[in-house]
């Protein structure tokens, strides 16, 4: 009670407040996803997401040696996959010499202690865009979680250090786990996008890889905005079935779900900050309404402090080069 306590004691000189600080961000909380294209030399801006861009692979190494100097220790690969290559099943998913697997090559042989995650999921390789195999207008569950297992097992044996399955289907960690045991790959881990809701933040990303829906939503697979229990119990199932590392996604309109899954699981929590988020900020600097770079730590800070312990974020650069 007041005068016995004053609050601002504790405020009154950086010093202060630095000794009494309860969260930080630091490079190692930070993961950077990048788009991979085909080709040489290209590097194609994003329109929606500023200062992003497809890398062909001879450019992702020029991309790699920069990242590594700034102190960034893992990288979230997404491939753009030409329209020739797309069909149903997601076939070209399963080429070993496809353009994820390459591109989790390229990352291993240029920046080997770099860690290596791959998206998991049909919709960058489906002639209809979702994350499944479609059938009279619905997405199947069980027939698309064995090629996703088989696609995690590629990009496990093409290097990747994590698979990261972002595609909500139901069984699929279990069944990724399996199969990696079984093939002996027994340290390739699972970061799983357990909480993943169908959000209109992913805009900016459906336009990076050209893998908007063609027809209708994903709400029958990814989650209702409104359900917070619902975000533990798919969270809990995805423990149980071996998931390694646990996701909330997106991040700054979720936080509330980050704590509650702090509070209730053991394993480290990632948030993704996705495409939307990042362009909200990205366009009102560009506006001058908002200090960049201020609103950017803000919100990574937002992260550490609702209970992430990786932030999948646009920013990494940006952050990592602020923090050096
Ligand atoms: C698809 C996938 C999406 C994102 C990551 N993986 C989009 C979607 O579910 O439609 C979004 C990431 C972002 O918006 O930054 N499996």
């Amino acid at each position: 009670m007041y005068p016995n306590q004053r609050n601002r004691r504790l405020r009154q000189s950086p010093a202060l407040r630095q000794l009494v600080s309860e969260n930080q961000v630091t490079c190692n909380d930070l993961m950077l996803p990048l788009f991979i294209a085909e080709g040489t030399q290209v590097k194609d801006p994003i329109a929606s997401m500023p200062g992003c861009y497809r890398l062909s692979l001879d450019l992702l190494q020029e991309e790699l040696k920069a990242i590594t100097d700034l102190g960034i220790k893992a990288v979230l690969l997404f491939v753009k996959v030409d329209d020739v290559l797309k069909d149903n099943k997601g076939t070209e998913a399963l080429n070993p010499e496809g353009l994820m697997q390459r591109a989790v090559r390229t990352v291993k042989t240029t920046s080997p202690d770099m860690v290596v995650m791959t998206d998991v999921a049909l919709d960058p390789y489906s002639s209809h865009g979702h994350d499944g195999i479609v059938e009279e207008g619905k997405i199947l569950n069980d027939p698309t979680v064995e090629i996703l297992s088989q696609m995690a097992l590629s990009h496990a044996q093409a290097g990747a250090d994590f698979v990261a399955p972002s595609d909500m289907m139901d069984g699929r960690v279990l069944s990724i786990r399996t199969t990696l045991e079984e093939s002996g790959l027994t340290d390739t881990g699972i970061m799983s996008y357990s909480a993943k809701y169908a959000s209109s933040f992913y805009g900016p990303f459906r336009e990076a890889l050209d893998s908007a829906p063609g027809f209708g939503d994903k709400r029958t697979y990814q989650m209702d905005p409104a359900n917070r229990l619902e975000a533990l119990s798919e969270t809990l199932r995805d423990i149980e079935e071996g998931a390694d590392i646990v996701m909330v996604k997106p991040g700054l309109a979720y936080l509330d779900i980050i704590r509650d899954i702090r509070d209730n699981v053991e394993v480290p929590i990632a948030a993704y900050q996705v495409s939307g988020e990042y362009a909200m900020l990205k366009a009102a600097a560009q506006k001058g309404w908002l200090e960049h770079d201020a609103v950017m730590m803000e919100q990574l800070l937002a992260f550490k402090r609702a209970g992430a312990n990786l932030i999948a974020t646009y920013h990494a650069k940006e952050a990592a080069q602020l923090l050096a």
